[in-house]
């Protein structure tokens, strides 16, 4: 996966009062709060003898290891030996936080070696929380490049989506493209249905390394993040907004009923059939023959090669691997 980006890992509302597992972006973790309530996020493993402190509990803003009680405070050290109360505590006795920061409802995760950057990809507009909108998670068995590169196409509707689909269109007009050097992408367009009447208008925006904005006809808005747990399976987050001119409790309604659909059915019975026989696995520059109307996707599928390329030269690059070769 792309290093140094912020990565949201799990909603805020899922962090409560017990430690929760984590499988993502390949790692075993474990997220808890700590007394002041600040959300603390390290390997799922106790460095006594390497059970899994997700099955423990907090107690007193502690971590508490199910298997011995060694206690855990927020700055990974270990505070509490229970077995030697009146030795000093072994330093090597601790986990090691990492960098996280919780914000929009949910829980995001620094990936990478350098500084984290100060910015989390947002789009501004999607405040929260807020009165009309819903959201949903899930696990799709599917690489993550794949799911990003899936949600900039909205013209597979009409065939994937037949049995639902409201009039999307089939052909594109008036699209556009525009990206910058950060791997921010901008699409836009109009679906024109089969008889010449306008379909969707549409809007569909990426902020690197993993987030998604899609606007369908100018009343429905849709964020979608699509985290890695390990190469083979996603999680995702998805929460949809209702502009239509109605009360906010309609709007909360409608974007409550599309997360469930999206989430229970169009994703699910209908997508992955499709997106999990796609070959390769993961999303390759190399491996597909690009139309105009992939102008999003391919940015993106460009932009995530470059950015892991230069990744591994850094890497191949760095004193330690020249010393370790
Ligand atoms: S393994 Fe965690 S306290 Fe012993
Ligand atoms: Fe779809």
């Amino acid at each position: 996966m792309v290093p140094d980006a912020w990565y949201a890992i799990t909603t805020s509302r899922r962090v409560r009062t017990r430690p929760v597992a984590l499988h993502r972006l390949g790692r075993r973790l474990v997220a808890w709060r700590d007394g002041d309530g600040r959300v603390v996020v390290h390997e799922d493993r106790c460095p006594h003898k390497g059970a899994r402190l997700s099955d423990g509990c907090v107690d007193g803003g502690l971590l508490a290891c199910p298997y011995h009680g060694f206690r855990f405070a927020s700055d990974g050290r270990c505070v509490v030996v229970p077995v030697h109360p009146d030795r000093p505590v072994p330093r090597a006795l601790q986990v090691h936080p990492l960098p996280v920061r919780e914000a929009h409802g949910l829980v995001w995760l620094w990936h990478g070696e350098g500084e984290p950057s100060a910015e989390l990809p947002w789009f501004p507009d999607l405040a929260w929380p807020s009165r009309r909108a819903a959201d949903t998670t899930l696990e799709l068995p599917l690489h993550y490049s794949r799911f990003v590169e899936s949600n900039f196409d909205l013209y597979h509707f009409p065939f994937v989506h037949r049995s639902i689909d409201p009039g999307m269109g089939v052909a594109m007009e008036d699209f556009a493209c525009a990206h910058d050097e950060d791997g921010a992408i901008r699409t836009s367009g109009r679906l024109v249905r089969r008889d010449g009447r306008p379909g969707a208008s549409f809007r569909v925006d990426f902020l690197p390394p993993n987030v998604q904005r899609i606007e369908v006809a100018r009343q429905f808005v849709g964020l979608v993040i699509s985290t890695p747990i390990d190469d083979r399976t996603t999680w995702v987050f998805a929460r949809f907004e209702t502009r239509m001119a109605v009360p906010d409790w309609l709007a909360r309604m409608i974007s409550w009923l599309l997360a469930k659909v999206d989430a229970g059915f169009v994703q699910v019975r209908q997508d992955l059939p499709v997106l999990t026989q796609l070959t390769p696995l993961m999303a390759d520059p190399t491996a597909c023959v690009w139309v105009p109307a992939d102008a999003g996707a391919a940015r993106y599928v460009q932009w995530r090669h470059r950015r892991l390329r230069r990744a591994e030269e850094t890497r191949a690059a760095s004193p330690l691997r020249q010393a370790g070769s």
